[in-house]
């Protein structure tokens, strides 16, 4: 039996919806947060544009719930979107109170806040801080509340790996180091869970998220029974930086929000024939269109040859409402200038990559998942504020609504502490991370062409072909080891690529992220729903 410990709350991630809902839990109980590496290392730390965010006024509100729904192609829950835009400005406004400095216009002049636009927004409504550091900025402010408080304590560099069920009910979590640290795994019972443990990018060979990134959470919770949805819908942002043996940075909406436009190799701005919002279209349909010009191997296009997409701002002449190009987006200008580019002066070459999974653990509106005692918000979760394709900046929000939302049930529903598994389950001998590499490099080429931007059955079908052997050499590694941070994420990244790829098939239409080549129009009669992903595993 491994080393146990009794909390009343346990939380798992620590972007902002972690952040926020811990903060709210301490109120009433102690709080132990569980992080893979630092506070601080997660997908809202590098989140660039903004927060989206309505002025106290109902029209306002009003016209943010109309942009949510039509960029979600269908698929909202209108509900979960109303309670987004309805209690932002509120989140917001007390994040504001507790430290966070988002961008102002000169006092001189007023010292409102300053808001720009991004993609479908008819609207400026998104706050930026430090310019293009909005993430951080809301990371930092979050971090410091929590951990100046007494009743809550961080388990950095600590991951879960496995979630404990006694009578249908999550009791507790298994954990162990992120670090290998072979004796470091024990056993945590509380009287709820929480997983905010954000997405699975690191599932496509191409993505704007951190190398944490590897959909853990959501692989807990399904293999402990747990429902999933809308597992088809990855977003891919428009906008990587594209430049051979670089990550793929983010180059933030915010940029094409200022003014930005996309060229391709002839010089053309192409996104006249793809949509009347031009640069500021719909992110999915950005995405193709680069997809589209660009020519390079995506999905089952495997043969096809890459050309450059680039975007430009040099029409601007180095400034965007009066401020330099520089001043406005030092973060990016001065990653660009580490590789040899000038943001405002030069041509910079950029290409999609997956950035944010509408789909993940099945909630209702306060984060309630179909497992009583485990709950789940942000993006790890899924209520279908986002529908088949999430509104620019509605993610930093999201996290902070429903991450309240969330505790606040977690504190409801009175559940006792007293429960505990009867038997455990441990495996046990050699260390072979260094044997799981070369499947998860081989999964993340396979999601990228098979299960990407584009997609037809005979892909994803091909697809599920090259992943059925990846399994089993997954399988025969984890026989033989014992549980460490690799398997754990290699696990997760398995799980996550079975369910894109199933629910991917299942949803025979094009919509919002999804786009199948052979079914390329919405179908609302035979798919206006959300998908589900049963505890069997099953799509329905
Ligand atoms: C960006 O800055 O473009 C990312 C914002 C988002 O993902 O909503």
């Amino acid at each position: 039996m491994p080393q146990l410990e009794l909390v009343d709350y346990l939380v798992i991630g620590a972007g902002v919806a972690g952040l926020r809902a811990a903060v709210a839990l301490a109120e009433h109980g102690d709080v132990l947060v569980v992080t893979k590496e630092a506070v601080g290392e997660s997908n809202t730390h590098y989140a660039q544009g903004g927060i989206a965010v309505a002025e106290q006024d109902r029209g306002e509100i009003a016209l943010h719930l109309e942009d949510t729904i039509a960029a979600g192609d269908g698929l909202v829950n209108r509900d979960a979107a109303q309670v987004l835009v309805a209690e932002g400005p509120e989140r917001v406004a007390e994040l504001i109170e507790w430290g966070a400095r988002f961008d102002r216009e000169p006092a001189a002049e007023g010292g409102r806040l300053l808001r720009t636009r991004e993609a479908a927004h008819s609207r400026p409504r998104i706050l930026h801080a430090n310019g293009d550091a909005t993430g951080a900025e809301i990371s930092r402010s979050l971090a410091a509340l929590a951990l100046g408080n007494s009743r809550i304590r961080f388990a950095e560099w600590t991951m879960a790996t496995r979630l404990i069920v006694v009578d249908g009910c999550v009791c507790g979590v298994d954990v162990t180091s992120a670090r290998g640290d072979a004796n470091a795994q024990r056993r945590v019972m509380a009287r709820a869970v929480l997983i905010a443990s954000g997405g699975a990018g690191q599932v496509y060979s191409d993505t704007t998220n951190p190398a944490v990134t590897t959909g853990d959470g959501i692989a807990l919770a399904a293999l402990a029974g747990a429902e999933l949805a809308d597992m088809e819908f990855y977003q891919f942002h428009p906008t990587a930086l594209s430049l051979p043996g670089v990550a793929r940075f983010l180059l933030s909406e915010a940029l094409r929000g200022e003014g930005a436009y996309l060229r391709n190799d002839r010089g053309e701005r192409f996104m006249e024939r793809y949509h009347a919002g031009l640069e500021l279209a719909p992110r999915d349909v950005v995405a193709r269109a680069i997809a589209r010009e660009g020519l390079y191997p995506l999905a089952s296009d495997a043969a096809g040859n890459a050309r450059p997409v680039y975007l430009d701002m040099r029409h601007l002449d180095g400034k965007v409402h009066g401020v330099a190009i520089h001043e406005r987006f030092p973060g990016i200008s001065g990653f660009l200038a580490r590789h040899g580019l000038d943001l405002a002066a030069d041509l910079i070459p950029v290409r999609p990559a997956a950035h944010y999974l509408m789909g993940g653990i099945r909630t209702d509106l306060d984060g309630r998942t179909s497992l009583p005692g485990l709950y789940a918000a942000g993006e790890a979760a899924c209520t279908g504020v986002h529908g088949a394709n999430r509104l620019a900046s509605n993610s930093l929000l999201e996290g902070l609504v429903f991450g309240v939302r969330a505790a606040e049930a977690m504190l409801g529903d009175r559940l006792s502490l007293v429960r505990f598994e009867r038997e455990s389950k441990r495996s046990g001998s050699k260390q072979v991370d260094e044997e799981i590499v070369p499947i998860i490099t081989e999964l993340r080429t396979m999601m990228w062409q098979h299960a990407g931007l584009l997609r037809d059955e005979s892909g994803l079908r091909a697809g599920f072909d090259r992943f059925w052997p990846m399994l089993e050499r997954y399988e025969a590694l984890v026989r033989k080891a014992q549980s460490s941070r690799a398997l754990v994420e290699a696990g997760a990244l398995l799980h996550i690529a079975w369910m894109i790829i199933e629910s991917a098939l299942e949803r025979k239409e094009s919509r919002g992220a999804h786009f199948r080549k052979d079914y390329p129009k919405r179908n609302d009669i035979q798919f206006p729903n959300h998908s589900i992903v049963d505890s069997d595993g099953i799509v329905r």
